[in-house]
């Protein structure tokens, strides 16, 4: 595939396929000074304009993607217009979860760059994306310079180059480009968000995220994944994948909206797994000679956090330990703490013990977030990891509709997708501390914060 990105190089090949990435020690990205530039313009709190009905067209249909466009089926005010897919079976499976709908779409398939016609048409608002990583940033600048607002999975961007394309396309287009950070909307983390606003955990001190999941099998699976593309990004060495885990306590924190991330410093351990793995199975299979002799990430990535206003986030990245499934979520402040994972989540006021869950439930109902109470429970019914997905969903299609600022803006976008190539640099140089760019460049003193209160919109239907 064709793309523009200016630093791409390559850092390995392997069956055929270059991985794209930073260069991580000493790192020479061409947008060394993109912060000194004036900003295009200010897209935290815009509000494009309204859209009645939000037609849409699906990039990537693999293991993520059916799954969005089964739920936004369901919302009212869409229309699905296109699912791509370079796989022609996935976009014709896709398409079956629409049969009983009003909605039929055209497939596009079979071609390397035929998602390029679906940002062309003239007739879609909103793309959005759910392929492997490398291709994120691409297509969302593609979907942008086209027109179209941009939905794309996590992380939205691979370097640090691709982060300031997003935000000056972003800027320049005024088309919003929102990276799909599902765990913001998870019920404890919305919550905590909620609670930390009306100030019950005083002020906010540290916070901690991780995407703690065993995916060892499924990286070496021969199909889990679209040309092994998961299992070649663990070539890099640092957090890859940091935006669940971040993406909710920088909400908390009100990360470019009255704090930023300021420096982070990140430590891996050795692989003590994947390389080993890629070893066993080459023995006996030479689909796996391509891996064999290959240096993997460091199996846990710690990174750490400073913000300008003196706070700390420690965020892990471990996809390989036997361990149960975590993202951590620790809120500490000096009035209060919540933690999820292990679960049940808990919640504290002192030093003494966790609340009873009669006390946890009726901060549950004191704090419920607005969202939670208006489409929850048909969240939790039309499901996707809890409902999470579905929450987001209806989310970011009620403020097309409504013309509102998006909950999750191109600044988010590249700031928690930037902490994946910062990591890897500060791992390289013995966990040296790096600067985090100012992706709002200063306008994080006064940008808003997330609204949580749903104080406009929130009239998007659903049909159960
Ligand atoms: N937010 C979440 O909870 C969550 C969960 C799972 C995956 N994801 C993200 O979703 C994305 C996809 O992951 P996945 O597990 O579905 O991977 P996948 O490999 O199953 O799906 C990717 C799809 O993209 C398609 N594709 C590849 N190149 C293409 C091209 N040039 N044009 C059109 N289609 C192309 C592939 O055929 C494949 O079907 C990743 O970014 C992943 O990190 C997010």
């Amino acid at each position: 595939m064709k793309t523009n990105r200016r630093d791409f190089i390559k850092i390995s090949t392997l069956a055929g396929v270059t991985l794209a990435g930073e260069s991580v020690a000493g790192a020479t990205h061409k947008s060394t000074t993109p912060e000194a530039k004036a900003p295009a313009f200010n897209m935290s709190g815009y509000a494009a304009p309204k859209i009645e009905t939000v037609r849409i067209g699906f990039i990537g249909l693999g293991n993520r993607g059916p799954g969005a466009v089964e739920r936004i089926s369901k919302i009212d005010g869409v229309e699905i217009k296109a699912l791509c897919d370079i796989r022609r079976e996935k976009a014709e499976d896709a398409n079956k979860l629409l049969e009983k709908t009003p909605h039929k779409p055209v497939l596009y398939s079979g071609g390397e760059d035929e998602w390029k016609k679906v940002c062309e048409r003239k007739d879609i608002d909103l793309i959005y994306i759910a392929t492997p990583w490398r291709l994120h940033t691409p297509m969302a600048l593609y979907a942008m310079e086209h027109g179209k607002h941009a939905a794309v999975e996590v992380p939205a961007a691979l370097t640090l180059d691709e982060c300031w394309q997003l935000v000056d396309t972003s800027e320049r287009t005024k088309k919003h480009c929102v990276m799909l950070e599902n765990c913001c909307y998870d019920f404890f983390e919305l919550l905590t968000l909620n609670m930390a606003r009306q100030g019950y955990f005083g002020e906010i001190v540290h916070a901690e995220g991780a995407y703690i999941h065993h995916l060892l099998d499924s990286n070496f699976s021969k199909t889990k994944y679209y040309d092994m593309w998961r299992l070649k990004e663990n070539l890099r060495n640092g957090d890859l994948y940091p935006t669940h885990g971040l993406g909710p306590v920088a909400q908390a924190l009100n990360v470019n909206r009255g704090d930023r991330m300021d420096y982070l410093v990140s430590v891996s351990s050795n692989d003590f797994q994947m390389a080993a793995m890629a070893k066993e199975l080459a023995a006996t299979d030479a689909f796996y000679k391509p891996y064999e002799n290959k240096t993997f990430r460091g199996n846990m990535n710690t990174t750490t956090i400073r913000t300008v206003n003196g706070k700390t986030m420690m965020i892990q990245h471990d996809v390989t330990s036997p361990r149960p499934y975590s993202r951590i979520h620790l809120v500490s402040g000096t009035k209060g703490t919540a933690l999820k994972y292990p679960e049940p989540p808990r919640i504290s006021n002192s030093h003494e013990g966790w609340l009873s869950d009669e006390e946890f439930k009726a901060l549950e109902t004191k704090y419920a977030p607005p969202i939670v109470t208006r489409v929850g429970e048909m969240a939790k019914q039309i499901g996707g990891h809890g409902g999470m997905d579905f929450l987001m969903d209806w989310r970011l299609i009620d403020c097309l509709r409504n013309g509102l600022p998006m909950d999750m803006d191109v600044y988010d976008a590249a700031a928690w997708s930037s902490v994946a190539p910062l990591s890897e640099k500060s791992v390289a140089s013995r966990s040296a501390s790096v600067d985090v760019p100012d992706f709002t460049r200063g306008a994080w003193k006064s940008n808003i914060p997330v609204d949580v209160q749903l104080l406009k919109g929130g009239n998007t239907r659903v049909r159960l």
